[in-house]
């Protein structure tokens, strides 16, 4: 028998001028799109704006439907913009927010494990990892390296042949 050890580390700022401003305005327009999303049936408004390595920023929101599961989170939806819009163009740094009537948005949320599914191939399929910029509309904000570190022992392609 051997024992193996999965350990991250990530980034905790207390506050959006900790952050460089190239992020910053990123968590900002994550922030601020939250406005867009359509979540009538949670109240939870997701917001995620991505900048690519050529510069372009791309958006995305949560959208929900009166058949709940055929919902799609924030970050698919951004996934699926860049693919579109910018496709083979690596995905540099991700920041997430929310705003909700039912919860105060003052701390981090994290991606849903299909979302990580998503993210992860998304940056082993562009050979760059994404950054995740995480925070509520005020609190604590975390920065965390790569998607890899969010879904430790994840199925990949590499299975399939
Ligand atoms: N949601 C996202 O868009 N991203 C996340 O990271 C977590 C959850 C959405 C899905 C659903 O529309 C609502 O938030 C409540 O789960």
């Amino acid at each position: 028998m051997s024992e193996h050890k999965f350990e991250f580390a990530y980034e905790i700022y207390n506050d959006i001028a900790e952050l460089t401003k190239e992020d910053a305005d990123l968590l900002i327009k994550a922030r601020s799109v939250t406005k867009q999303a359509y979540a009538p049936y949670s109240n939870f408004h997701v917001g995620a704006a991505a900048k690519l390595v050529n510069g372009e920023i791309v958006i995305g929101t949560n959208q929900e439907n009166a058949s709940y599961p055929v919902g799609i989170c924030a970050e698919r939806v951004l996934l699926g913009n860049a693919a579109t819009l910018f496709p083979n163009i690596a995905i540099d740094t991700i920041a997430i927010s929310y705003d909700s009537k039912e919860v105060k948005s003052d701390h981090p949320i994290s991606p849903c494990g299909m979302c990580r599914q998503s993210l992860l191939e998304y940056e082993t399929r562009t050979y760059k990892p994404i950054r995740l910029i995480l925070a509520g509309q005020e609190g604590k904000i975390y920065i965390i390296q790569t998607v890899k570190f969010l879904l430790p022992f994840a199925f990949t392609n590499t299975e399939l042949g």
